[in-house]
């Protein structure tokens, strides 16, 4: 689905080949600072490279729309915005952005209940715990129905039963329905047991990369 050729960001990043597979669970591992945000920002044309190129599905990202492509492939922030009113709100307002059908009530409870957010729709937002904060902002990717996911540390501010069940969650949605996940993960048991792949980052550059079956041997 990615292909990076050459590809650097200032002197953050150094990629000369990476690819992301479509259909498959990816985590990108590594220590504060590696680089890991500024590739996924680079994959959702947050950022642009400032040499080479990387082709989503075969195509220059470069010439591809940025609002067409996030629609494609929808990113979750480190530190996921929050906009101002209260949960129903919050689920809605990317929809509205693109102007898509606003569902109701009973699908946006059908949300909350997924992200294991047990709070009425009309809660304000600012009330929430940095935890659910970022449950939300899960939920409210998940309603955008993207082809593609790109999670920063989706569940770094979670307990570990919860982030068990969040992962879980994400990551049979995912396969269930035959989308990409590339996932950014502190965890390394999360990494082991949910991915397809892992790959290691260190200092902007890709310092291993291991599929599922060369773990389980
Ligand atoms: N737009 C930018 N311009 C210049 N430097 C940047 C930019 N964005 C990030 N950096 C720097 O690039 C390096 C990698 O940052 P990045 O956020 O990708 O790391 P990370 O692996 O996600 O770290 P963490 O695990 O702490 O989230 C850091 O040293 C950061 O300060
Ligand atoms: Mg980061």
């Amino acid at each position: 689905m990615f292909e990076f050729i050459d590809v650097k960001f200032k002197d953050i990043i150094d990629l000369p080949a990476l690819c992301i597979e479509k259909g498959k669970i990816t985590t990108l591992v590594g220590t504060s600072g590696s680089g890991k945000t500024t590739i996924l920002k680079l994959m959702n044309k947050m950022l642009s490279p400032t040499q080479g190129v990387i082709l989503f599905n075969r195509t220059n990202l470069g010439l591809i729309n940025s609002v067409t492509h996030r629609r494609q492939v929808t990113m979750l922030s480190q530190n996921p915005a929050m906009f101002e009113g209260n949960i129903r709100d919050n689920l809605q307002v990317g929809l509205k952005f693109q102007e898509k059908d606003i569902p109701g009530d009973n699908v946006l409870k059908g949300i909350l209940e997924q992200v294991k957010l047990n709070k009425p729709l009309d809660s304000p937002v600012n009330n929430l715990s940095g935890g659910e904060k970022q449950r939300l902002a899960l939920g409210r990717i998940l309603l955008f129905n993207p082809e593609a996911y790109l999670l920063d540390e989706p569940s770094a501010a979670l307990d570990d039963q919860t982030e068990e069940a969040i992962i879980e969650m994400v990551t049979g949605h995912v396969k269930d329905n035959n989308k990409t996940l590339v996932m950014v993960t502190h965890s390394k048991a999360i990494a082991a047991k949910y991915a397809d792949t892992i790959i290691e980052i260190a200092g902007g550059r890709c310092s291993g990369r291991r599929g599922h079956d060369e773990r389980d041997h």
